[in-house]
């Protein structure tokens, strides 16, 4: 099953450019979404507004190079490492989450594009990590599911409460599993349940890239753009219009970390 491309086994009954007009569809769903979103919330138009504010309100120039560097640091720290998060769980959970889901699309690509008739050879590496990448997707969204979300970590909310909110994971959880299932019923020759699972597979990844207007999923566009911001204040002493840290953190103990939220 790891080293099969389901999307080569998959063409003997429907042609590759349906799979790839499939996946333009999908990517033109996104950028549509994102922008519908930029418009609604008027995000962007708030983000330069707020950057010019910190501009005027700077204490200090920072040079270009000084600027590049602290894009360079954001860049590996915030963005590639996750390193905004709070915990080590959330971190990582997210790690899991992004790369999987990135090497799941990167692969899916390569597949649909390059290897998708019948007659493809695939080299193995690019199955294998299509098929690692959706189990690191669904290692970290369900553990963020159970366990991390804050509906369930913070306000005691039992783990099968779903709101809206929660389109994003759910539905990014849901394309992967199903490719997952999809693949394993097909390299077993389960006939007839392949095929469903096939179905499930292409309506969640509609769910997912048609619904970018509804979900969290432009976070990954609009988060590097605000860490960058943030770090960019921090330099220019604007600190985004907020107060000075605390001079004294550690004086006072470890404060809202002292204890887990258990007060519900
Ligand atoms: C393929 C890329 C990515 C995937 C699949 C992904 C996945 C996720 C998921 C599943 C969540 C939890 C959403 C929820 O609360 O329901 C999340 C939250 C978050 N992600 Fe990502 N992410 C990606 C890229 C990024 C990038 C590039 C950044 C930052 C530079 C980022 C920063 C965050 C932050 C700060 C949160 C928590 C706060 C929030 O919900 O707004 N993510 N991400």
């Amino acid at each position: 099953m790891f080293s099969i491309n389901p999307f080569s086994e998959l063409s003997g009954f429907i042609p590759s450019i349906a799979m790839q007009i499939f996946v333009i569809v999908m990517i033109i769903l996104v950028v549509g979404g994102t922008i519908l979103d930029m418009i609604h919330k008027k995000n962007v138009k708030y983000f330069f507004e707020n950057a010019k504010k910190a501009k005027e309100a700077a204490t200090k120039t920072v040079s270009a190079g000084e600027k590049a560097t602290i894009i360079l640091k954001t860049v590996a720290s915030d963005i590639l490492t996750s390193s905004e998060f709070c915990t080590i769980q959330r971190r990582f959970a997210h790690l899991l989450g992004m790369y999987g889901t990135i090497i799941f699309w990167i692969t899916s690509a390569i597949m649909i594009f390059n290897y998708s008739t019948p007659s493809s050879v695939t080299p193995t590496m690019i199955p294998m990590l299509w098929h690692v990448g959706a189990m690191m997707t669904c290692i970290g969204t369900l553990w963020f599911w159970f366990v991390i979300r804050v509906n369930v970590s913070a306000e005691g909310n039992p783990w099968y409460q779903v709101i809206f909110a929660d389109l994003f994971v759910l539905s990014l959880f849901a394309t992967q599993v199903t490719a997952l299932l999809w693949s394993y019923l097909q390299a077993t020759g389960a006939t007839g349940w392949d095929s469903l699972f096939l179905v499930l597979f292409i309506l969640s990844n509609i769910v997912l890239f048609g619904g970018v207007y509804w979900s969290k999923f432009a976070h990954m566009f609009y988060k590097p753009g605000a860490a960058i911001q943030k770090h960019l204040a921090e330099a220019d002493g604007s600190n985004s219009n907020l107060p000075e840290p605390a001079d004294k953190p550690k004086q006072f103990g470890l404060g809202i970390r002292r204890e887990d939220p258990s007060n519900y």
